[in-house]
């Protein structure tokens, strides 16, 4: 992917930049500020799914992904200062609505079940394939608007998210979905 130094033709060129495509350049701010918004929010949802959850590898996974979460926000900081723009969340409805059907799913399962964390399973999974269709498509964008740096950095939250996403599937593929099979 890092194929531009060394003299590799990358798969998406970057014959634009930003002051070519001032109003790519706006939508890609716009779609850093949703983000943004959603990372803290993610922040703030995290440890209700935390507490909510049973199983020690589970409330683990989630644990350590809240600690990334942290780092995903500071990145995001990072790339607003690279734009020379201050950090600014716009609401992103879509993580809202994510989050809430997690909380909801909480709700309607009972606590101390593999079957509720089933469902946090389910809801993260969601968070996270969300989070990986946002950087995937905002790193090809930097990359296409020549900011490299940017891209970098978007890069490498886009792999802590595939990662946090294969260790949920781990999780439920091992064990809890078994578990909660036997509840039901
Ligand atoms: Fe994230
Ligand atoms: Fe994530």
């Amino acid at each position: 992917m890092k194929n531009q130094e060394n003299g590799g033709s990358p798969k998406f060129a970057s014959k634009t930049n930003q002051q070519d495509a001032p109003a790519l350049s706006e939508l890609f701010k716009d779609s850093i500020a949703d983000l943004y918004w959603a990372e803290n929010h993610l922040v703030k949802t995290l440890p209700k799914m935390i507490s909510a959850a049973t199983a020690p590898e589970l409330k683990d996974a989630i644990t350590s992904h809240l600690e990334e979460t942290k780092v995903h926000v500071q990145r995001l900081e990072q790339v607003f200062e690279l734009l020379g723009e201050k950090a600014i969340a716009k609401k992103c409805d879509a993580m809202e609505g994510i989050t809430k059907e997690g909380e909801g799913i909480v709700e309607e399962t009972e606590a101390g079940t593999a079957t509720r964390d089933v469902g946090i399973i389910l809801a993260s999974q969601k968070v996270e394939h969300y989070e990986i269709a946002s950087y995937g498509g905002l790193y090809q964008l930097a990359t296409t608007l020549g900011l490299t740096e940017i891209a970098d950095i978007l890069e490498q939250t886009l792999a802590e998210e595939k990662l946090a996403d294969g260790k949920l599937t781990d999780i439920a593929e091992n064990e809890i979905n078994y578990k909660a099979a036997e509840e039901a």
